[in-house]
């Protein structure tokens, strides 16, 4: 089918997002391995069905490290900007050995347990953010709460300054805009030149003065010599800021508006408060945060379902998709915060399952039971159908939130 099927949607559109669902349904019932051209240059290969997400995200063929598909010259003509090389090697776009090796050096401080020992922590975050607002007020939702609360925590946990967030703000957001996108991405040099100038910085001072915090024990590890070099070292601080920056913000915008537009289920949350668990798990299946995968790489060609992935073209798993799969879930269009089988994947599959699942759980159970606890009567500030989302294909987030508490 796929070839004869014609490109309907343009995932760089601005309203992308308003129709995203609709054209999932289409493809995975039509064309389950669709080929779209990327402003890049290059072919990629949108897998939009549930069991072939699966597949695809355990499918040695498929690798991270696009220099090696690829090969160093169609690689490098993919780089637009030079300051760009020191923020790409991070374990995100590695395979394993080196992947093992970057994830292993953090994935301590992301233990359910280490997770655990901050819910106090978190909680007095959230509470603080909250004690400032005013019940019948209204705010935006996105700037006033969801966005601070997990900057707050990923900020103390790295150890640099919270006043620092709203540039990291700015320069996280027109990093993850300008994916696969050169234009955007040449527009937002001055930005990404900032953030790397600011890494410098950051690192250096941690060489001179050593404190208690994420990002001393990577700068010792660092010295140490064989466990990371420099340019991962400003790559891995770099991901866990942008990570914190654009995941669990809309993983808390998500679920908000979900329960706005659902008000039975608002209604049954704010009766069964102990229901948040399977309410957030909810929101991440229904309102996936991530949207699509990360780029992977064919280093080979692929058959499936009649089309051929050559080698060097990318495939973009779309988890959105894939958890509102009819053949996986039941009323999958439906928000149910007490659905129990809930097999989803907005947080990844395989070895790059998202390290940072507990933290972003725990954020988001605590942010939104709080919300509802303080301000009960939480009611949209605008008409739902005018939000809008913002125009990264790769993130669903909502540009603002407006509610009355
Ligand atoms: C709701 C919040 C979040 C969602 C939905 C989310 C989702 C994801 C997804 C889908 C992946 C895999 C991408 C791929 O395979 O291409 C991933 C990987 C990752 N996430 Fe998250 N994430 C969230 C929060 C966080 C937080 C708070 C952190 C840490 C501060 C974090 C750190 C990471 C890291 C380091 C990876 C790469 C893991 C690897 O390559 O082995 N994430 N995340």
């Amino acid at each position: 089918m796929g070839a004869s099927m014609k490109l309907q949607f343009d995932l760089f559109a601005p309203d992308y997002k308003k129709h995203s669902y609709a054209f999932y349904t289409e493809l995975r019932e039509k064309a389950p391995v669709y080929k779209v051209k990327m402003p890049n240059g290059l072919d990629a290969w949108l897998i939009t069905r549930y069991e072939d997400a699966l597949s695809a995200l355990k499918d040695s063929r498929f690798i991270k490290r696009g220099r090696t598909a690829l090969g160093e010259e169609r690689f490098k003509k993919l780089i637009v900007l030079e300051e760009s090389e020191y923020l790409m090697e991070t374990m995100l776009a590695m395979d394993p050995p080196d992947h093992t090796r970057l994830r292993s050096l953090v994935s301590k401080a992301f233990t359910p347990k280490m997770i655990q020992g901050m819910h106090e922590n978190i909680q007095n975050i959230a509470d603080g953010l909250l004690e400032k607002m005013e019940k019948g007020k209204p705010i935006d939702l996105m700037s006033e709460f969801a966005f601070p609360l997990p900057i707050i925590v990923i900020s103390e946990m790295l150890g640099i300054p919270t006043e620092d967030r709203m540039k990291f703000r700015d320069w996280s957001n027109a990093i993850i805009d300008a994916n696969n996108h050169p234009d955007r991405m040449r527009k937002a040099g001055p930005k990404i030149k900032a953030f790397v100038a600011y890494l410098q910085e950051l690192v250096e001072k941690r060489r001179q003065n050593s404190t208690d915090d994420l990002i001393s024990s990577l700068v010792h590890a660092e010295a140490e010599g064989d466990k990371l070099s420099e340019k991962e070292l400003y790559a891995m601080i770099f991901l866990l800021i942008v990570a914190g920056h654009e995941t669990t913000v809309n993983l808390i915008g998500n679920g908000v508006l979900a329960l706005l537009e659902n008000p039975d289920q608002m209604a049954l949350l704010q009766q069964n408060p102990e229901l948040i668990q399977t309410a957030v798990e909810e929101f991440l299946r229904y309102y996936s945060p991530v949207e699509f995968t990360t780029n992977r790489f064919a280093i080979e060609d692929v058959n499936w379902h009649g089309e051929t992935i050559k080698k060097g073209d990318m495939v973009l798993v779309a988890l959105a998709s894939a958890n509102r799969d009819p053949e996986q879930f039941v009323n999958p269009d439906q928000l149910d915060i007490t659905r129990k089988h809930n097999p989803h994947i907005g947080f990844g599959y395989g070895i790059h399952y998202c390290l940072g699942a507990p933290l972003a759980r725990l954020e988001a159970q605590i942010a939104i039971s709080s919300l509802l606890n303080r301000f009960p009567d939480i009611k949209p500030g605008t008409s739902l159908e005018q939000l809008e989302w913002r125009p990264s294909f790769l993130m669903r987030g909502l540009k603002e939130l407006p509610v009355i508490l």
